[in-house]
């Protein structure tokens, strides 16, 4: 068993180029409703999508990351963090790292939606400075609920 107090931010390592195995290993540690290694296989084809892995170098893998990127506008699609690891600041951390890219990638704005009832993940997109824009009525399924749109605009030094 993995001592996850023994490690913090800074033994981290962003992957970028995981494979549709590793990816949906992750997902399905992270979410009620994950994407199988198909999904995975099909969306690794489209030249705007992106994945990330956060890893432990020669540990483990702790969290994962995927986004469409389509300048001006970036959508995050799935943030997710290994339940054990948690509260550390680590979805944080992946956050941040995607806003550096997006600057130096022309975007203007990063956006998603996200369940209403999903409190960590609507206090995390709060706290970073994303805004709510607007819902969808019934949007989810297992578990039911609407769906927030939230959005951040990117501020570019000129
Ligand atoms: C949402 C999720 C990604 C947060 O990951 P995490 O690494 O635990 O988050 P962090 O430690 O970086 O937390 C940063 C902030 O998020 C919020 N947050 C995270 N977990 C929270 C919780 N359990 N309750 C309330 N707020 C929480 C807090 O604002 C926190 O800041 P603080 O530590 O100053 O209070 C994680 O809980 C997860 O994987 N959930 C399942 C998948 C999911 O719902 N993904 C989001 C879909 S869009």
């Amino acid at each position: 068993m993995i001592a996850t107090s023994e490690y913090t931010l800074r033994d981290v390592q962003i992957s970028l180029q995981p494979s549709a195995k590793e990816m949906m290993g992750m997902d399905f540690l992270c979410f009620t409703s994950p994407w199988n290694e198909q999904d995975y296989h099909e969306m690794q084809k489209q030249p705007a999508f992106n994945n990330w892995l956060l890893e432990i170098p020669a540990v483990c893998s702790i969290g994962m990351l995927a986004f469409q990127s389509v300048p001006p506008e970036l959508e995050i699609l799935r943030l997710g963090v290994h339940p054990d690891w948690r509260k550390r600041g680590f979805a944080e951390f992946m956050l941040e790292q995607l806003e550096i890219l997006a600057k130096s990638d022309r975007i203007e704005s990063l956006w998603l939606e996200v369940h209403a009832a999903n409190k960590s993940a609507v206090s995390l997109y709060s706290k970073l400075a994303y805004k709510e824009t607007g819902s969808r009525k019934n949007y989810y399924r297992n578990p039911s609920g609407d769906a927030l749109l939230f959005k951040k605009l990117l501020k570019h030094d000129t």
